[in-house]
């Protein structure tokens, strides 16, 4: 069976950053560190007054075309995941496309365009809904453009403010992949929860202890539905296990929770029965209420042992790099989690041809969704290719008063009493020029 996965990926970061144990946590009356270890983020990416899901998601597309020499023609399809659409009807991908049409000679008319939506998971469901696509063998030749793109801006003073972010992911998905391939074998964990949702409005109603508390427990239903295609999972099978990165804090939680699912009944569990004891189960409780307390002891030591801490600093915290400089990007978060394991391949050199990614997505509302990737020959020189260092040392800094302002323009309902000029100047990128006759957003390519 040929491979199908993913060819080709670029990042387009939004252009201005928050520095949050600098200036976010002084305004808050916080201590940094609750920035930099307990939710274990450095900074946010904002986008600047010209820059929306459609530019980030363009710029990151025409950078990708270009390094592959790709032409609309070589494009079947594009999809786009965000939970940050302006238009309840015309997807963001017809945007995307009509940026697109503004600068190569031919046109996406045979292309297929859609949006996906299911939260953060969505990026992922639109690579499946390509890679599905190929495998049935309706793409005649062409390649698909998967593009995860969010401003993931809370309402000022929520909670969820500390872990905004903006940025797109652009994915080319193609049979015989430079990149990776994905796994036929796929686990899922969906069930309805009222967790965080934006029901006809712009930024999100959160319960945010709840919404780690789902991430959990869909986490563990994808991981046993994973295991009941693939078989039982090892931890050495996997170089890095990129999750959803909401905020790094959280993976930190989720990957506890996999480890200790993933090494019950292996010789994993007995090398450490002897400092720490055997995993509780359930059976030995009187009830649920005693196991879950002894679960919980059993997961704040097997946390401090060698064993986790090993495998922790090997295969999960490589893949954090870059959130902790970009905060959450929704549906292209796991997206970055996956760079950034390969970001760090790169820079150990390792042989890395062949080996494997397990991989976790998640949305909230609320589904989890389990995969492997295969690392392909190409990988090398794709990562190497990426400008993701450049754009995110050349972001202009705000001050706390110019985050207020840039936060007040990318609000739709605010009434902006003045103007906020751009912080940087735009180059050969597009850019959002304003409001059309029907109330369309409009854009332009600047040299
Ligand atoms: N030093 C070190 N750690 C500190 C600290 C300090 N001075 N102060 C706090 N912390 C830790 C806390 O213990 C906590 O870690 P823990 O959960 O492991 O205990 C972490 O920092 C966060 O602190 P907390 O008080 O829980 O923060 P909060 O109440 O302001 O909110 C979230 C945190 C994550 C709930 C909030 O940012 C949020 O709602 N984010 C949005 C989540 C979201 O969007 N979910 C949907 C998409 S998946």
């Amino acid at each position: 069976m040929t491979a199908v996965g993913i060819d080709a990926i670029e990042i387009r970061s939004g252009k201005l950053k928050l520095d949050l144990p600098g200036t976010f946590a002084p305004q808050k009356g916080d201590d940094p560190e609750k920035y930099t270890k307990g939710l274990g983020l450095t900074n946010s990416s904002f986008p600047d007054v010209y820059e929306d899901i459609v530019t980030m998601g363009a710029n990151a597309a025409k950078r990708l075309m270009d390094r592959k020499g790709l032409t609309p023609d070589d494009v079947g399809r594009i999809d786009v995941a965000t939970e940050s659409a302006f238009d309840h009807s015309k997807p963001v991908s017809t945007y995307i496309a009509g940026c697109l049409e503004g600068v190569y000679d031919d046109d996406f008319t045979h292309a297929n365009k859609g949006e996906r939506k299911f939260a953060c998971v969505a990026g992922t469901q639109a690579v499946d809904d390509a890679y599905n696509w190929i495998r049935a063998g309706r793409n005649r030749g062409r390649s698909a453009l998967v593009i995860a793109t969010d401003t993931a801006l809370y309402a000022r003073g929520d909670p969820g403010e500390a872990t905004q972010g903006a940025g797109a992911v652009a994915m080319l998905i193609d049979a015989d992949p430079d990149l990776v391939e994905l796994s036929i074998h796929q686990g899922y964990g969906s069930k309805d929860e009222t967790d965080f949702l934006k029901p006809n409005q712009q930024f999100p109603s959160v319960d945010g202890k709840r919404s780690m508390q789902v991430y959990l427990s869909r986490m563990r239903e994808a991981l046993e539905d994973y295991e009941s295609v693939s078989g039982k999972i090892y931890l050495d099978d996997f170089a890095y296990a990129p999750f959803h990165t909401p905020f790094p804090g959280m993976v930190r939680k989720a990957a506890l929770l996999a480890y200790r699912h993933v090494i019950r009944d292996t010789t994993h569990e007995d090398e450490l029965a002897g400092e720490i004891g055997r995993q509780p189960r359930e059976d030995e409780y009187a009830d649920r209420e005693a196991y879950e307390e002894a679960i919980r002891g059993y997961m704040d030591e097997l946390k401090t042992t060698d064993q986790y801490r090993t495998w922790y600093d090997d295969a999960v915290e490589p893949t954090l790099g870059l959130a902790r400089e970009v905060g959450n990007w929704y549906t292209g978060s796991v997206h970055i989690a996956r760079v950034s394991a390969l970001r760090n391949a790169l820079e150990r050199d390792r042989e890395f041809v062949g080996d494997t990614l397990l991989v976790a997505s998640y949305g909230s509302g609320a589904q989890a969704e389990i995969h492997a990737e295969t690392v392909r020959e190409g990988w090398r020189e794709e990562i190497g290719a990426l400008d993701v260092d450049e754009q995110l040392a050349a972001r202009y800094d705000l001050s706390w008063d110019e985050y207020e302002d840039v936060h007040d323009v990318h609000e739709y309902d605010k009434d902006l009493d003045r103007e906020v000029e751009a912080f940087t100047p735009p180059d050969s990128e597009f850019v959002f020029t304003g409001w059309g006759r029907m109330n369309e957003r409009q854009y332009e390519y600047v040299e």
